[in-house]
């Protein structure tokens, strides 16, 4: 391996900077919490729990802000729409991860919360079968009702009590309100992510080609060589051990004997991809797993998600609309049938998830996330020096060939909570390092995204091994 550098989390973020048009709908929470809590985190004789929670708090306060600013550059209508199954509504997501707080602190530490409306139970659980009946995932986009304005005033009724809720000595008796409120916080990171990625669908399907956010640039990818960087044969350590948020499928931590392997210095350009398209890949069954030539076939796949063929050449929609194509930029939007069938037509193959791990294990986690408000993905050198690994985190997802399955030795959390992750063991594929939607401090070397093989609205790219 040609550079090593060392592991420095990066625990600090820039905060959102985008300006509340809608200033109702971004509350800002930060007085309300920088008063005693912040004094609890400085004070140095403070008990430890007291000290995790004031944190939390003033995390909570942090992201619920930042999923309101991600909705600014929106219209109304925009929040309703539900554009394919995969997708949920920006009004849906905003309300969910609020049931989310309210399902799983609120109810069940707070015993004066009353919730602002039974119903929306019903209406905004998303799949957690123990806690109780849920309204149909495909039909999201028919809720016209509650509205948009009553979603934010729900938001604020929740934050106003979970506000209370970590103020009050009744938090720190319960030794699990802790875990649970970093797992909440981390789902709403998650759910910033299919905000931007569920938006940018929503947009791509109006002929208009509507941008984001009239503002938003598109950054220019560097024209960065594919390299190889060589690994030797050896023993890798995988999954998360130690201090510091994980969810339970990142564990337990063990031991995978690798062969030595190649992996490239940078993602797949469009370049490179386009080669594929023109060499007529998506006519050719010969190149494609059985499933994923019967995808292309039903949903007449030719190219790429956002991809357009223009009287001006290629063109692909992106969050400031639809604009001529980089070609040095990675092919984006991929499904896991297209990433395999790319690299079985070039020769090469997916690393696997442990493969991809080893290399990221000790690097730092820089990149192009979704703190710096870009959503699209580039390669750059900003953050690595020549002939080392480009855009390993941020930018966009990378496939590896390796099936979503559990560690050995891994065990779902008992209770509704223990279905986050453990029941979606099948049939999907893992995806590693982050994109421009992942919020910087929602990312580590040990971190297992996953999405079925069929799906591409992800900012999802190939990093080829061989
Ligand atoms: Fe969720």
């Amino acid at each position: 391996m040609t550079v090593k550098t060392t592991l420095a989390i990066r625990t600090a973020r820039a905060d959102a900077d985008i300006v509340p048009t809608q200033s109702h709908r971004i509350r800002m929470l930060d007085g309300k919490f920088n008063g005693k809590l912040q004094k609890l985190m400085k004070a140095e004789t403070t008990p430890a729990p007291q000290k995790t929670l004031a944190a939390l708090a003033d995390k909570y306060s942090r992201v619920r802000r930042q999923t309101g600013a991600l909705c600014a550059p929106l219209k109304t209508e925009d929040y309703v729409i539900q554009s394919m199954e995969d997708v949920s509504p920006t009004k849906w997501h905003l309300a969910h991860t609020t049931w989310f707080f309210e399902t799983f602190v609120l109810a069940k530490y707070d015993i004066s919360y009353e919730p602002r409306n039974p119903d929306y139970a019903y209406l905004f659980n998303s799949y957690y079968v123990q806690a109780g009946e849920r309204f149909s995932r495909p039909h999201r986009g028919l809720l016209s009702r509650p509205g948009v304005e009553e979603v934010f005033a729900y938001r604020e009724y929740v934050d106003e009590h979970m506000f209370r809720f970590l103020n009050s000595p009744v938090a720190l008796e319960h030794p699990d309100v802790l875990h649970v409120l970093e797992i909440g916080l981390n789902h709403e990171q998650q759910h910033q992510e299919l905000l931007i990625t569920d938006v940018k669908h929503v947009l791509s399907v109006n002929p208009l080609h509507p941008a984001y956010c009239a503002g938003t640039s598109v950054p220019v990818s560097e024209p960065l060589d594919m390299d190889w960087v060589a690994v030797p044969e050896g023993i890798a350590r995988i999954g998360h051990d130690g201090p510091g948020f994980s969810y339970d499928n990142e564990g337990p931590a063990h031991r995978v004997f690798l062969e030595g392997y190649e992996m490239a210095t940078r993602p797949v350009t469009n370049a490179e991809y386009l080669a594929f398209v023109d060499d007529e890949a998506y006519h050719n069954p010969v190149l494609w797993l059985s499933e994923g030539w019967a995808t292309v076939e039903r949903e007449g796949w030719m190219h790429p998600l956002y991809w357009k063929r223009t009287d001006h050449g290629w063109q692909e929609f992106t969050m400031g609309g639809l604009k001529n194509m980089d070609m040095h930029a990675p092919a984006t939007h991929l499904s896991y049938f297209e990433a395999d069938a790319f690299v079985r037509w070039a020769g090469w193959r997916l690393p696997t998830e442990f493969e991809w791990e080893h290399v990221s294990e000790d690097r730092t986690l820089n990149g192009h996330f979704s703190d710096e408000r870009l959503f699209h993905p580039q390669i750059s050198s900003k953050y690595a020096p020549a002939g080392s690994f480009h855009n390993l985190f941020g930018s966009a997802w990378e496939w590896t060939g390796s099936h979503y399955s559990p560690y050995p030795g891994y065990r779902a959390a008992p209770g509704a909570l223990g279905e986050y992750n453990g029941k979606f063991m099948y049939n999907q594929f893992v995806l590693r390092g982050g994109s421009v939607a992942t919020p910087s401090d929602h990312i580590r070397a040990t971190y297992r995204n996953f999405f079925p093989g069929y799906a591409r609205w992800q900012f999802s790219a190939i990093r080829p091994a061989r």
